[in-house]
């Protein structure tokens, strides 16, 4: 049996991170090949410490002014590359070299409340303040495109007029942690 590699990418706490890892903490067919991310100071970097993942940092020149991250990506070939909580745009030359293998978690039912800006707290703000009375998640393919790739998973969460954009952001990390592993593993059964 062929053990599959993951590849993650992050910007800041990692809560996805770490609850995906938890998830396949005791799998012998599914690895955490590293977790990646744009900030040298980001928490989830304490928290891949803690479990005992490779952990990296890196800059703009090697993500998009280069093809450093791409070449480090192709020599690890990954099974998949999952974007849990990853703020940058990822380039095309990467989305063109992993067609379909790259998923990222937006937490909203897009379109709704997608694109250039709309992440974290930005995005339950938005919610709130546009008085939604339901949000969720969504998990798509990756493309060129900011939240536009072919959507493989929803889920709702109903929302109270007096949920604070905290309570909303607390409803959607509950669907994330239930879901997100759940679907990995789904799409690696299936390749
Ligand atoms: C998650 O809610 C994820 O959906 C969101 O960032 C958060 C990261 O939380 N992603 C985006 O907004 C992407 N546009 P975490 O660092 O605790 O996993």
């Amino acid at each position: 049996m062929k053990t599959k590699k993951i590849i993650l990418f992050a910007s800041g706490s990692g809560s996805n991170v770490e609850n995906i890892a938890n998830y396949f903490k005791l799998r012998k067919d599914v690895t955490i090949c590293c977790v990646l991310t744009n900030k040298r100071d980001a928490k989830v970097i304490d928290r891949c410490n803690r479990l005992e993942i490779t952990a990296l940092s890196f800059n703009r020149q090697a993500f998009s002014k280069s093809d450093f991250i791409l070449n480090m990506l192709q020599s690890l070939e990954p099974d998949l590359i999952v974007l849990a909580g990853f703020l940058w745009k990822i380039p095309e030359t990467i989305t063109n070299a992993f067609p379909k293998q790259i998923v990222n978690i937006h937490p909203a039912l897009l379109p709704k409340y997608g694109g250039k800006g709309m992440y974290g707290m930005n995005v339950h703000n938005a919610v709130k303040k546009h008085k939604e009375t339901e949000t969720g998640i969504t998990i798509h393919y990756v493309n060129a495109h900011y939240d536009e790739g072919t959507i493989i998973k929803q889920a709702k969460a109903q929302l109270t007029k007096v949920d604070s954009a905290e309570d909303i952001a607390a409803k959607v990390h509950q669907l994330e942690y239930e879901y997100f592993p759940k679907v990995i593993d789904e799409i690696l059964l299936k390749q």
